[in-house]
């Protein structure tokens, strides 16, 4: 897919939603967390994750799609799930305004246990289906738009910025993310991964869900120590920096 095809760069998006949510569902509240990082968190959210990357889904997409003769209950089923994470941004919201920190950091735990499900059926089995269903002048169409959500809310340098800084943030106080880097598509999943080790803090640990044991990827994690662990059903391993480098 090239990369000026609007899935590509709806999946695209993705990445920076899974890395917040990384950091998020490993969030506890016995953890020192400042009320304004979950706020950013919750920021980041509404401003990138929903209004940014949902509204291309919903306003652009999905509804094109609903015009063609197709099943739309897939399509239906993300919107619901949308919604869902909608209600949890909103009584995560809500909870920081009365200073309830506990019930904050549980829904927003509970958005980043949800997310990578979600995208990870867009990534693998939704977008591939609806990107045969429009043709190039549609697609085209697509991209305009696009450009102008990008131009309104921001752009993609600004969303990673974001979600770089609040992953960072986060795991200097937790020492950990859960990373689901299953619903990453096979060809991006070890760069993202990489990616988010050399940006975790001195001494912070990556719990990483992969599909199954990659060479290549140990390859380029060399300057980590890698550990396998036992999950059930699930190829999982821990990454942390190596001492003394
Ligand atoms: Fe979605
Ligand atoms: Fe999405």
């Amino acid at each position: 897919m090239s990369e000026k095809n609007p899935f590509r760069i709806m999946t695209k998006e993705h990445y920076p939603i899974i890395e917040v949510a990384s950091a998020l569902s490993a969030l506890k509240i016995t953890h020192d967390i400042d009320p304004e990082t979950l706020k950013k968190a919750v920021e980041f959210i509404k401003r990138f994750a929903d209004q940014y990357h949902h509204e291309k889904e919903e306003k652009i997409v999905f509804e094109q799609a609903k015009k063609k003769k197709i099943e739309t209950s897939p399509i239906e089923a993300m919107e619901r799930e949308h919604e869902t994470t909608r209600e949890r941004i909103r009584e995560a919201v809500e909870s920081l305004e009365n200073g309830d920190l506990k019930n904050a950091i549980a829904n927003l735990r509970e958005w980043g246990n949800f997310i990578p499900d979600h995208i990870d059926r867009e990534n693998h089995s939704l977008f591939p289906g609806l990107d045969g269903i429009f043709d190039y002048d549609e697609k085209e169409e697509f991209l305009r738009e696009f450009e102008r959500i990008d131009d309104e809310l921001g752009g993609y340098d600004n969303m990673e910025r974001m979600a770089d800084e609040i992953f960072v943030e986060i795991l200097k106080k937790t020492g950990n993310a859960i990373v689901e880097a299953r619903s990453i598509p096979r060809e991006d999943r070890d760069e993202f991964v990489v990616r988010l080790s050399k940006l975790m803090p001195e001494n912070a640990t990556l719990t990483v869900m992969y599909d199954e044991k990659s060479e290549e990827l140990e390859r380029m994690l060399e300057e980590f120590e890698i550990e396998e662990i036992k999950k059930k059903g699930v190829y999982a391993f821990r990454i942390k920096k190596k001492k003394n480098k």
